[in-house]
This record gives structure tokens, sequence and C-alpha cells, in this order.
């Protein structure tokens, strides 16, 4: 099947809402007012992240527990990467879900990691990624490949520009940051949606739908570029966002992260646990785009990477400012958000943070 043809068929309609990849009736303000879901606990397992630190604290604190993975006989010890992978388990009474979240970047690092923490990714009952950077794709097709994951999973993104190239360009020169092959996923079986709407994920989860920019400080990341593709395909440059750009194939564009979506649940007695994952559509939009997608405004915890780690004193002062506007009960930083932004979390709202650790688990909810 074409790219661009796969891409049509697999998008959710802009301005419904949708419910496990199908299209409910009603728009997105009759989902808000009853179609969430709402789940009695979540456990959220940092299978890969940047850092892996035995010592970093756990225990129960006022409404989580926080449980460390600190594995002492080689063999067991956890790897750590510049990379993203969760497991998403959730409980609505005795129904249980489990879903994966991102992918890390190499299959061998998340295989460990999976087997290590004990989690079977063949339980999965869905797959979300939140963008189309290879450190949160890179083990996707391989763990399918090599039947970890089941294929005939529905794997949710946020848009067509998920799978097109893309680029860092530094002063140092260009850094590849990967092309994910959708016809490739769909030919292991996995069937992709664009949710580029608030979606529905195995009736316990939400991805956002693509965020609305609403903060004036929070930008793209400056170095991200997008190489335009064929004309008329799902990669050619009238797809890369609400700006019209007129550039040829082969060409790079600003990547201003059109399709990246952040995963929120609604925890019953809490509020919403937003997860990130890489922010580059910015960490604050998120949360509103999340409280939009809902309807709830309490958010209990937020996670993921901000990145903000090459971020001004400015924009990060501005982002902690906001997140104490928010008032969220607990900030999790992890990945690429940067020891700038934990330090100013620390500083600012000190029992609000969890430092981050590979192997972590959270548990959320009752
Ligand atoms: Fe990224
Ligand atoms: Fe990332």
């Amino acid at each position: 099947m074409e790219r661009r043809q796969f891409l049509k068929l697999g998008a959710v309609a802009s301005g419904m809402f949708a419910v496990g990849g199908v299209i409910a009736s009603g728009r997105r303000a009759g989902a808000q007012s009853g179609a969430i879901p709402s789940v009695d606990r979540l456990v959220l397992t940092n299978v890969v992240d940047n850092i892996y630190d035995i010592f970093a604290k756990g225990g129960k604190l006022d409404t989580i527990t926080v449980q460390r993975a600190a594995f002492a006989r080689a063999g067991d010890t956890l790897l750590a990467e510049h990379g993203l992978a969760y497991h998403l388990e959730s409980l609505r009474g005795s129904e249980r879900r489990e879903i994966l979240l991102d992918f890390a970047l190499t299959e061998l690092n998340v295989t460990h990691n999976y087997r290590a923490l004990k989690i079977d990714p063949g339980r999965a009952d869905a797959l979300i990624l939140s963008h189309g950077h290879v450190d949160h794709y890179g083990a996707l097709a391989p763990l399918v490949d090599k039947g970890a994951i089941k294929s005939g999973l529905t794997l949710y993104a946020g848009g067509e520009d998920t799978f097109c190239r893309r680029v860092v360009t530094t002063p140092a020169g260009q850094t590849e940051m990967g092309q994910l092959d959708a016809p490739g996923l769909e030919a292991r079986g996995l069937k992709v949606v664009l949710a580029k709407q608030p979606t529905v994920v195995g009736g316990h989860a939400v991805t956002t739908g693509q965020i609305d920019r609403l903060t004036d400080f929070e930008k793209p990341p400056a170095a991200g570029r997008l190489v335009v593709g064929p004309m008329d395909s799902a990669c050619s440059a009238p797809h890369f966002g609400t700006t019209q750009v007129v550039a040829k194939p082969g060409e790079l564009v600003f990547d201003n992260f059109q399709g990246e979506h952040a995963t929120v649940y609604h925890v019953k007695d809490r509020g919403l646990v937003v997860i990130t994952s890489c922010g580059h559509a910015g960490v604050i939009n998120s949360v509103r785009q999340a409280q939009k997608a809902t309807g709830v405004q309490k958010v209990h915890a937020i996670v993921g990477g901000f990145h903000l780690a090459p971020a001004s004193d400015e924009i990060v002062d501005k982002t902690v400012q906001a997140f104490k506007a928010i008032d969220p009960d607990y900030v999790i930083p992890e990945h690429c958000t940067g020891l700038n932004t934990i330090m100013a979390v620390h500083r600012e709202m000190p029992k609000k943070l969890v430092m981050p650790s590979t192997g972590t688990r959270v548990i959320f909810g009752a």
C-alpha cells in the first residue's frame, strides 16, 4: 500500500472524538462530558530512560508510591540510554489494560530491561508512539519482528510527520533522527492510526491529539528539521503544519512537531497524569491540551521529557512558574528535561519532585 494511502486510511477524522481508534459519535465537547474514562489505578514504569541511579529515593509519598529498581547483580542491572520507553498498566475495577508508550532507541536495552523488570511486552493491549524521533521508536519494529510485541495491535501516532525523515542541524553538523516506515509496520501486522484528535486507547488512556500552541515561551527545538519527501507524499511540505511551506523534495524545513501528542490518564479521585514523552510542543501546552481533551482540570502529575535541557534560564523559570500555577501534586521530569529544570523544580516545589531513574515504578491511585 502506498504510504499516502496508508496514512489516509489510518487518520482519525478532524473534529471527531475517537474511542479505541473507532470514531465515536459526537464532537469533542460531547466526549468531554462523559466519554473520558477514568481508572482506579495506574502503574507507570519507566522502562528505559537516560539515567539509572540505584540510589534514587523511593517509598510512599502523600498520594503516590515510588518503587525503585536497585539491582545489585551483574546481568540484572538496568541499561540506560538517550531514549524513552514506558509500560503503563491500569485497572478499572477488575479490568486491566497494558499499554506500551514509546520504544527506546535500541532493542538490546529495552529487551533487557523488560526482562529485568518482569514486564512482558507480549501482554500489551495497545501501542502509542509520541513522535517520530528514533530515540522513541528505535526498538519498535525489531520487537515486532522478534514476536515480543504481538502483531495485530494498533499503534497510535499523532500525525503524518511521525513517519517523515527528521534531522537535527547544528554548527557541528547534521544528526539523523530517523524515519519510521509506516507501511513497514503495517506489513508486520500493526494497524497505524493517526490520532490527530483526542482518542481513547484501550478503553483506559487518552492521547491528547495534536497539541495547541498556547504559551508564548515554548518553542520547538531550534535545531529540529524535517526532510521534505516526494511531491504529493505524506512528507511533502504542506503536511508539515498549519503554515504552508514551499519546499522541494530533499530540502530541510523547520520542524514544529505538528504530530506530537501526549498521553493522559484520569485517575479516579486524583486527577490527570499527563505524560509528555519528549515535550517538543511544550510541556505546558501539553498539559493544557490534556485538560482540554479530557475536560478535567485537576492535574495529579506531570511526567516525561520536557525538553528543556537546551533552554535558557528565562524559559525554565517561566515553565516552573506555569507548573506552580497548574499546581500538580507531582512533577516527574525524565529523559530530555535537563538538570537546569530539575534543579528549578527542586528549588520551587521540592515536595512535588520525583527524581528520574530507569526502572522507576510510580503507582497512582488506589
Ligand atoms: Fe524528540
Ligand atoms: Fe526524545
